[in-house]
């Protein structure tokens, strides 16, 4: 499975912190907001990346990750000149996502909490596997509706009177199929290439699988500045509870094998001494502790 991070768009919500950078490139709590959803895809055992973003941006983006070896990944990027629509994604990345299935997960998408994804990226065979939470203003999202024995029936980009309370997240899986279908796609009326209308064809043909998140998983789109505000400090109360980090790419990396203990040492040697070195180091520390 290839994932594609999409950390383009407007970012206008944000004005004027979108001014001085990216919106994925603002803090969360204690790490730039890409970092949780390249870890997310980590963590679902994802390790070839391409990341969108603007001409503007994607050179910051590239400082920060290089070409992903240094945490046993790849990365390659590509622009997207316009905010065009998030199915555009699919077009922008062809040449990447080849023949593979592929993730696709929005850059200001933040999930924490129960252990799905990796479950639902290793059963993933063929369709669409698109995700439906529940939240207080589904009016903003995509929202999914389903029937009583809990099938998906339809789903609506920011419908006036939504059918459910349940949103879709930005995290979608998709089988090669994608391409063929953004690329017969037409524009929406606000003149963007809807990822709802890609979740109605597979929908459509059957194809679609819609997997409802548990209450106590927490998904934050942190696009607003309350928004932003809100998700660094959900961050900072679990990290200081658990004393485990959300959205740290590094320990993920490490965690799921794509990083040797030793190459991990390596990568937190060249950090600076700080608070998020000291966690890792704690961590490679943890795994070299017989058990
Ligand atoms: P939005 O939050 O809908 O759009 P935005 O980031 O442009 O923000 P604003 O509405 O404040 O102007 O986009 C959701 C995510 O998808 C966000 O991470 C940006 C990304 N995106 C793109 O990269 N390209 C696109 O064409 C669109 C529509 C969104």
């Amino acid at each position: 499975m290839k994932g594609i991070i999409l950390a383009g768009g407007a970012g206008s919500r944000l004005y004027p912190l979108s001014l001085v950078a990216s919106k994925q490139l603002q803090p969360v709590y204690d790490k730039p907001m890409v970092y949780y959803p390249l870890t997310t895809l980590i963590e679902s055992g994802v390790r070839e990346f391409c990341l969108i973003s603007t001409p503007q941006d994607l050179p910051r983006f590239r400082q920060l990750f290089g070409d992903g070896s240094a945490w046993g990944l790849s990365i390659e990027y590509r622009e997207q000149p316009r905010p065009d629509g998030i199915a555009q994604a699919f077009l922008i990345a062809e040449s990447f996502i080849g023949r593979d299935p592929v993730a696709l997960i929005l850059g200001d998408n933040i999930f924490s909490g129960a252990d799905v994804f990796p479950g639902v990226f290793a059963d993933f065979k063929s369709g669409a596997t698109i995700f439906g939470y529940r939240v207080n203003d589904p009016e903003r999202y995509g929202v999914v509706e389903f029937d009583a024995s809990g099938k998906a029936i339809s789903i609506e980009e920011k419908p006036r009177q939504p059918r459910s309370s349940h949103a879709v997240p930005g995290l979608y899986l998709y089988d090669n199929e994608v391409v063929a279908i953004a690329r017969a796609l037409k524009p929406s009326a606000r003149g963007e290439l809807e990822i709802t209308d890609v979740n109605v064809e597979y929908l459509r043909r059957g194809a679609l699988r819609v997997c409802r998140l548990s209450r106590g998983f927490a998904w934050l789109d942190a696009g607003t500045s309350s928004s932003l505000h809100d998700a660094s400090a959900y961050v900072q109360t679990v990290e200081r509870r658990t004393g485990v980090k959300i959205g740290c790419p590094e320990e993920a990396a490490f965690r799921r094998g794509f990083l040797s203990l030793a190459a991990f040492e390596e990568l937190i040697g060249r950090l600076p001494k700080c608070e998020y070195r000291d966690y890792l180091t704690a961590v490679a520390g943890e795994a070299r502790r017989p058990a």
